[in-house]
């Protein structure tokens, strides 16, 4: 797939590049997105199994989810759209992976600036904010448990998976580490996103408002498509790798 030239100048010259990326990022590594054709939401309520509601309401239920989509995880792998990035990242000297994936793959692909906005589903939390318990002993307690959601040894509270739940705020830090980033962006990927989801879907208006380049990477159309600066409609898994040969001719290491 060809680039613009104007995409290839941007990159030449770049001092800062961002990637927010979404569920998309990891359908090449088997993992379903939420939206789409058959996307998790497609089968599921999210009120049924991604709210704080749900999980009072009927731990068991969401809890099996977890440890079902934990499973899936578990056996997922990066895809080349992964590992072209934890590369990529090393010829600019400011590039950041702003993700809404809870599935670690930006991490195990090899990538070491990540923002998470919406946590992590491998980590568990006590439900009590208050707790001090350590998520070491949380997760000897989670690991003894299995399909029955644990209780916190310490306060007896529930544990909950580590992901921001509809409803609940993002981790502030996160938000405002993504904010910078995307503010100081050159260039801005935005990556196998339905782009409808706030605050994320405002990230790349963020970065178009202070001059950066946006790119759109995804097979379908979304709400950013006309105001991107250019569309890729394919998978990231194939125009990642594409765009780092590129890169790789534009650029030296820098890292
Ligand atoms: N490459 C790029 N994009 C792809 C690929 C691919 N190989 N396969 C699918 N897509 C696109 C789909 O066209 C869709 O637009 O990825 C997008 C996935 O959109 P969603 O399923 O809505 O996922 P996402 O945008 O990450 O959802 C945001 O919503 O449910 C919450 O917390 C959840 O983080 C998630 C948030």
């Amino acid at each position: 797939m060809p680039f613009s030239m104007n995409l290839l100048k941007r990159l030449q010259s770049a001092y800062s590049v961002v990637v927010l990326s979404g569920a998309g990022m990891s359908a090449a590594s088997g993992i379903p997105t939420f939206r789409g054709r058959d996307g998790l939401w497609n089968q599921y309520r999210p009120e049924e199994l991604a709210t704080m509601e749900a999980f009072r309401r009927n731990p068991q239920l969401v809890w099996e989810w977890y440890c079902w989509r934990r499973d899936l995880i578990r056996g997922a792998k990066p895809n080349a759209g992964h590992l072209a990035l934890a590369e990529m990242e090393r010829y600019f000297p400011e590039f950041a992976v702003i993700t809404q994936n809870v599935d670690n793959l930006h991490q195990t692909a090899g990538t070491r600036n990540i923002t998470e906005l919406h946590g992590n589903i491998m980590r568990n939390l006590c439900i009590n904010t208050k707790c001090s318990i350590s998520s070491e002993v949380l997760d000897r307690e989670v690991a003894r448990m299995g399909k029955t959601p644990a209780r916190c040894p310490e306060c007896g509270s529930l544990v909950r998976p580590g992901v921001v739940w509809f409803g609940e705020s993002l981790p502030e830090a996160a938000i405002a580490r993504a904010q910078t980033f995307s503010a100081e962006a050159e260039v801005f990927f935005s990556a196998g996103t339905s782009s409808t989801v706030a605050p994320a879907s405002s990230l790349p208006y963020m970065a178009k408002g202070n001059g950066a380049y946006v790119v759109e990477i995804n097979p379908e159309e979304t709400p950013l498509s006309s105001v991107a600066d250019e569309r890729v409609a394919a998978g990231a898994h194939e125009v990642f790798p594409k765009l780092l040969q590129v890169i790789q001719k534009l650029r030296q290491r820098v890292r």
